[in-house]
């Protein structure tokens, strides 16, 4: 058998190949099932994939769907259907309505991470993303050679992007801003005020926003703002959002975009070329969540505002950990200095002694290697198991190591 060397096989691939990077969490993830693989029970606090059934009237709407045959291809837009019901959802969340051209159906948000980058973006623009940040993001800016600049989160100032921290990276060739609110790894949401100081920025210095809403439905006890309202998506902001999150469809792959109408068209054509379309059956399952009743949704994120409140005041309760309390999305972002490691050396502690999986905030970015990030996809029972498991290591570590600092 031939044997080639790994430099050799990269030399036959295009260089910008090299330059993907994927995401980091599927590393941990292969470790986790090693160890499950030898019948470790692991408390998962690593995925961001909430644990709740799809609701029923999704479930429904797609065996509906397949019975009649929905099994062909839809335009490169989607469906009209599932378009029309996104103008009328986003007329009651945001209080505009974009047009039937503004609106294109993808299979979920992270593909069109990509499109919007790619058909926007020129070589030698940079993009502003928070640090740390959705990986997502610096992984597509890396495989396009584009520069990001980064504007460091701060945990005093609740991790949400400073519109000052943000207008000293502005230059001319500040193509796109990326917003996140609810943010993840952090759980921040930004207030109306600092989404509106953002888009008087976009305005002045003619730069387009990126905002990704996959948590617009995940916040608990404030108001989700969104700088769409401020244009309409007609001009320069550019909403990406998805079923995944708030709807307990992952698995499903189904998102959409709202934008100026030039850039969907083109995005149309992306979507032509690479996928064709979204499984028509999706499509209509998708339509199947504007039947979810109000009830429904809002006990799945009252069950979430209880599992991060259990986190949150047990983190607090570890040894040389502490964590903000924050008000969307579904992860915590636990500050743990105090235990003197980074989060790379916490998380593959706890992993290996605890049996507990989350994830090193340096997987979202530079400026977070004293954090992890915390998915509370996992209902109470277990949030309180994994907290005993990692106070049980941390105790024990504080025995042995009086080094375990801000104690
Ligand atoms: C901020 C953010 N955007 C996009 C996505 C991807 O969502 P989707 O499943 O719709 O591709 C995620 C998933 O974790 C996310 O956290």
């Amino acid at each position: 058998m031939i044997t080639y060397s790994k430099k050799a096989m990269n030399n036959k691939l295009n260089p910008q190949a090299l330059r993907l990077v994927g995401q980091p969490m599927f590393r941990l993830l292969e470790d986790v099932k090693k160890l499950e693989a030898k019948g470790q029970d692991i408390v998962h606090f690593e995925i961001g994939d909430p644990d709740f059934n799809t609701p029923s009237a999704v479930v429904e709407a797609c065996i509906r769907s397949l019975r009649v045959g929905q099994t062909h291809y839809t335009s490169s837009y989607g469906l009209t259907e599932l378009r029309e019901a996104i103008i009328d959802h986003t007329y009651q969340e945001l209080g505009f309505k974009p047009s039937l051209e503004q609106v294109l159906i993808a299979p979920g948000a992270n593909p069109l991470i990509y499109f919007v980058i790619q058909c926007l973006v020129k070589a030698h623009e940079e993009v502003i993303v928070s640090d740390p940040s959705f990986s997502t993001f610096y992984s597509v800016l890396n495989f396009l050679n584009i520069k990001t600049v980064r504007v460091p989160l701060k945990e005093e100032y609740g991790f949400r992007m400073n519109p000052q921290d943000l207008s000293k990276r502005i230059t001319p060739q500040t193509k796109m801003v990326v917003l996140n609110s609810p943010h993840n790894p952090t759980g921040a949401v930004m207030t109306p005020a600092e989404i509106e100081a953002v888009c008087l920025l976009a305005k002045e210095h003619n730069f387009f926003i990126l905002s990704d809403e996959v948590y617009h439905l995940m916040s608990y006890g404030v108001k989700v703002a969104s700088p769409g309202v401020h244009d309409s998506c007609r001009e320069r902001t550019i909403i990406i959002n998805s079923f995944s999150k708030s709807f307990a469809m992952t698995g499903w792959r189904l998102g959409y975009i709202i934008g100026p109408e030039f850039l969907i068209e083109r995005i149309s054509l992306l979507t032509q070329t690479i996928i064709s379309c979204v499984p028509s059956f999706i499509q209509w399952a998708g339509l199947g969540v504007f039947d979810v009743p109000d009830e429904e949704i809002k006990a799945m994120n009252e069950e979430l505002r209880l599992r991060r409140d259990l986190l949150v005041d047990g983190l607090n309760q570890l040894p040389g950990v502490t964590c903000l309390k924050p008000q969307g999305a579904f992860y915590v972002f636990a500050n743990i200095q105090g235990t003197g490691m980074t989060g790379e050396q916490f998380a593959d502690l706890m992993l290996q002694e605890a049996g507990v999986a989350l994830l090193p905030g340096s997987n979202f970015g530079q400026e977070a290697n004293g954090y992890v990030r915390l998915c509370y996809a996992v209902n109470c029972d277990r949030i309180k198991e994994g907290l005993s498991r990692m106070n049980g290591v941390l105790s024990k570590r504080l025995l042995t190591s009086p080094s375990l600092k801000a104690l």
